[in-house]
Order: structure tokens, then sequence, then C-alpha cells
């Protein structure tokens, strides 16, 4: 006889993704289809990463990455480039005091160098205020890319090797865990993306490798803490099993 495998419609808080990462995609349609200017849409996507980071929090999740800005995004128009950074910047003056009222911490994922001196310096001084927090742990990633995160995870165990520190034959894929930006942290579990794209983007290359992917058709202004909650009860109704049977 066969059963069907009982599916919950509710959240299972014993069993939450630890780490969630979001691919915000869709801003510029959101604008577009309001008659507004794209940078609407960016500023409208800031407004909803606010809000969704909160209630992953206020729920118990863990982790959450959302990836803000690619290594990509600078061929962009350099008035949306300007425009997404002044919101990055205006969001992390935010983020000092909003983190740290509910006890969050903030971590920048990405190469700080190409950002603006004022960035720089904004990022360390919300990561350093949030850093004994115990609440969700939230990676901002600004001029990231995945690819370049494993090539400076290999760059920095060859300099290991250079120095006698390790052996070329003790390399495994913890040495090369070890090196990513997201150091310790634990893999992602859930990866959403919206707007009805189905494509990683060079986002977290390493860090999604049984990530369950999920997706919707709205637009990334428009995500709501309900669509984060459907998209945790998918999660929570599937079979993980890690290349296992
Ligand atoms: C994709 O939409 C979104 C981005 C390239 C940037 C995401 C940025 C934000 C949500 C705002 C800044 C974030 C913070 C945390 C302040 P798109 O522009 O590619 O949209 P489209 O595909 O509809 O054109």
């Amino acid at each position: 006889m066969f059963f069907k495998k009982k599916v919950n419609d509710e959240i299972d808080y014993d069993n939450l993704p630890r780490h969630i990462g979001i691919i915000m995609d869709g801003n510029g349609r959101w604008a577009k289809k309001r008659g507004l200017p794209r940078n609407a849409g960016h500023k409208a996507g800031s407004d909803a990463i606010k809000k969704i980071v909160r209630a992953a929090n206020a729920m118990g999740v863990e982790y959450m990455t959302a990836y803000a800005f690619s290594t990509e995004n600078w061929k962009r128009p350099k008035e949306e480039v300007d425009a997404l950074m002044d919101l990055l910047l205006t969001y992390l003056k935010d983020a000092e005091r909003l983190m740290h009222e509910d006890n969050m911490r903030l971590r920048m994922i990405g190469s700080p160098k190409e950002l603006s001196p004022e960035i720089q310096e904004q990022i360390i001084k919300v990561e350093e205020l949030t850093k004994n927090n115990d609440g969700i742990l939230w990676n901002i990633a600004i001029n990231y890319g995945g690819r370049e995160e494993i090539a400076n995870s290999a760059k920095r165990i060859a300099e290991d090797v250079q120095n006698g520190i390790i052996n070329p034959e003790d390399i495994t894929a913890d040495t090369v865990e070890k090196h990513l930006y997201t150091a310790g942290q634990p893999d992602v579990d859930l990866l959403i993306r919206t707007s009805g794209e189905m494509r990683l983007s060079n986002f977290m290359l390493w860090q999604v490798s049984y990530a369950e992917f999920w997706y919707t058709d709205k637009l990334w202004p428009d995500f709501t803490e309900d669509d984060l909650k459907r998209a945790i009860i998918d999660f929570q109704n599937r079979g993980r099993r890690f290349g296992g049977v």
C-alpha cells in the first residue's frame, strides 16, 4: 500500500533552516510596473529586506545572507550604482540602531576595498557594535562573488602552504571552508530567489551545495513575512538526503 507523506502547513519551529540565503531579484521590474525609476524599486527592496531579517530573527532563524550587490553589479549605469551605494550607506547607518536593538549581528561578506571609505567605516562600526549579540547573524553580501570567494580561499591556502603552515596533501573541503567569508557558519539550507528567475548568479557557490531552492514569481519588494513562512514550510516538507538514500 502507498502512503502519501503527511504535508505540514504550519512552521515546525524545532526544525527551522539554520541558514537562509536570499537573492533579492525584481526591484527594477517592480518599479517599472509602477512607472517609477529603478532606484525606487531598490528603495522598496531595502525596506523589504529590513522586515524579512527582523521576521527571521523573531522566528529563531540563526543565519541569513542576502545578495545586496554583486561583483558584476558595477556594470550597471553609474547613476544606479551610486543610488545603490547611497541606499546601502543609509541602511548601514540605520542598522547601527536597528540591529543592536533587536540583538542581531551584522557581517559584511564580499570585497570591501572597492567600496567608499565611508561605507567601509560604517560596516566596521556596525560589525563591531553588534558582534556580541546572539540573535540572527545577518550577512549582507556587498561586492560579493562566489567564484572570487573560492579563489580568495585558494590564495590564502597557498600562502599557508608557502609559509609551511599546511601540507598540500592535508588540504580538504574543510580547509577551503575555513577560508571563506562565512568561515564557521553552517551551509545554506534554504535558498530563496524572487521574480521567477532560476539562476544562482554567482551567489554562495560553495555554501549552497545541498541547499533546497525555493522560487517565487513575486518581485522582491512584494516579498513578505508570509512568503518567508511559506518557503520555510515547503522546505520542511522536503526530504533532504545529502547524497544518501
Ligand atoms: C535585483 O533587482 C536587485 C539588486 C541588484 C540589488 C538588491 C538591492 C536591494 C534590495 C537594495 C539594497 C539593499 C540593502 C540591504 C540596502 P534588479 O535590479 O536586478 O531587478 P530587475 O531584474 O527587475 O531589473
